[in-house]
Formats: structure tokens, C-alpha cells, sequence
């Protein structure tokens, strides 16, 4: 059974500067929660309880943000106000946290590995905060690959259509259809010019990985942008077992481009807060 998900969290977030020079991006709001909010709680709602923070430095307002704030909360305590902290105080109770620094940007990958101290030896979620992910009315984009997990017992990452001129923006999978909507991966390539692209299937910031992932990474150079890469390392598990690609049902919102938070934004507004 999966309990641990694990969010890197120690990028800079530079396309949101100046709200991130003194703001981890992973707080930035979303209405009025914040972007980690909404995968922990994807997490939780998929059954996970073990949330688990590759952070860096300047992120200690993630660690508050799980914590009980007495103070504030002792100050609201009987008024309509209470309410709003329902949400978080729920997690709070039925999740642990736990936290270690990454203290070099040296890519995905090597975010990923550092937790290992956190994971350990058993299969784990991976959610990137930036990429909000939501299914109105039906299971997140967790709870279906966690599904996908227990068919499968391999590693999964979440996968969408995007215009071919975009794939040098993500990971870009090519495979066999094994069923509608699940891929048996071949081919992973990092961010490839459109020529270069096997297909115009994007990797998405959601993933399943088993926990020999972390022995692959640690033999896995740098590649794309000198950083060491989770797709290579993927690709590299998919050659010698099983990878699977999983096009998920719902919205995915590229929080990381203001464009994309944008329509967050409005989007949450729209459907949550009316
Ligand atoms: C990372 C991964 C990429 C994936 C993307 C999803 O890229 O390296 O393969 O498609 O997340 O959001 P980043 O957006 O961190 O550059």
C-alpha cells in the first residue's frame, strides 16, 4: 500500500519574482489556499498520510503552514472565522510531516533522491505543487494513478495532450496503448525541441515511483539543462522493467506561468467559492 507522497519543494520559483523573493512559490495562493495545499490534500484524498517536503532554504513558511498556529487560531476560537482553518486543521490531525533540505539545485531528479531519507525502501507518491490538478466530482489525479498502481505495480507518471509546438516545456513520453488511456512506455525524452519530440504526450507533475527508482537515479548523469533528470531516470526503468503513462481525467493548471495561475485562479473561484 502507498502512505508516502513526496513534494519536491525547493525551487526558486523565479517566474514569480518579486511575490517569491522572501515567499516559497508552493505558498502562493490559489483564491485563498495555498498552491501545497491543494496537492497535500489531492495526496490525502488518494489515502496517502505521510506527506513527506524536499524543501530549501527559505521555505520554513511550508513547515509553519502544517502546524498549529496557537496564537492565531486562539484569537479566532468562537467566531464565524474558524471555518476557514477547518481545511487545514484537518490535514494537520490525520497527516505526519516531514521535512529535509535539498542545499544544491541540481534538478528533479536529484530533488526526488534526497528524499529517499523520507521514503525509504517502499513505493511513493511524487506531487509537484506547481501543477494544480483538479477533477470536479470524481477521484484527483492521485487517487486514479494510485488505481492504476495496484493493477500495475510499476512506476506511473500522469500524462496530457499539448500542442506539439510545447514540448519543450515537459517530458514528452511515446509508448504502446495498452488500454484507453494507459501507455506502456518506450520512449521518454526531456523537454525535446517539437522536431525531436516522440509524440505530443506531456509528463505532468504527478508520478507513482518504486523505490528502485532512487539506485537508478544515483547512476543517472546529468542531462538536460546539467541537471539530473527524473524522465532519464525513468526511461532507464523503463528499458529494464515497466513504466506506464496514464492520460488523467480533469483539469491540470500550470501554476508555475502566470498565464496558467490565472486561470487557476479563476477557475477555483468559479467552482469553490460561489
Ligand atoms: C518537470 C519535469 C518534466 C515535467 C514537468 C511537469 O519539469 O522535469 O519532465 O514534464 O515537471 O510539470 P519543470 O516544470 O520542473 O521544469
Amino acid at each position: 500500500m502507498i502512505k508516502k507522497c513526496l513534494f519536491p519543494a525547493a525551487g526558486y520559483g523565479t517566474r514569480f519574482l518579486p511575490a517569491t523573493k522572501a515567499m516559497p512559490k508552493e505558498m502562493l495562493p490559489i483564491v485563498n489556499k495555498p498552491l501545497i495545499q491543494y496537492g497535500v490534500e489531492e495526496a490525502h484524498d488518494a489515502g496517502l498520510t505521510e506527506m513527506a517536503f524536499v524543501t530549501g532554504r527559505g521555505k520554513r513558511a511550508l513547515e509553519d503552514h502544517f502546524d498549529v498556529s496557537y496564537e492565531l487560531e486562539h484569537q479566532i476560537q468562537g467566531t464565524s472565522k474558524e471555518r476557514y482553518l477547518e481545511g487545514t486543521r484537518k490535514l494537520i490531525d490525520a497527516c505526519t510531516f516531514s521535512y529535509t533540505r535539498q542545499t544544491a539545485m541540481k534538478g528533479l531528479g536529484h530533488a526526488i533522491l534526497t528524499g529517499q531519507t523520507l521514503i525509504g525502501d517502499e513505493p511513493f507518491a511524487v506531487v509537484l505543487a506547481d501543477d494544480l490538478c483538479i477533477n470536479l466530482g470524481g477521484d484527483g489525479v492521485l487517487a486514479q494513478m494510485i488505481g492504476l498502481y495496484n493493477q500495475f505495480r510499476c512506476s506511473i507518471v500522469a500524462i496530457e495532450e499539448v500542442p506539439m509546438d510545447q514540448t519543450d516545456r515537459y517530458g514528452v513520453i511515446a509508448g504502446e496503448m495498452i488500454r484507453e488511456d494507459i501507455y506502456r512506455v518506450h520512449t521518454m525524452v526531456e523537454k525535446p525541441k517539437p522536431e525531436d519530440a516522440p509524440s505530443n504526450l506531456a509528463i505532468i507533475g504527478r508520478y507513482i515511483l518504486t523505490p528502485d527508482i532512487f539506485d537508478v537515479l544515483r547512476d543517472t548523469p546529468p542531462g538536460r539543462g546539467g541537471e539530473v533528470q527524473i524522465t532519464d531516470a525513468l526511461m532507464r526503468q523503463a528499458q529494464s522493467g515497466c513504466v506506464m503513462a496514464y492520460k488523467f481525467k480533469g483539469e491540470r493548471f500550470d501554476c508555475g506561468s502566470p498565464s496558467g495561475y490565472v486561470a487557476a485562479t479563476n477557475y477555483c473561484f468559479e467552482h469553490f467559492e460561489s
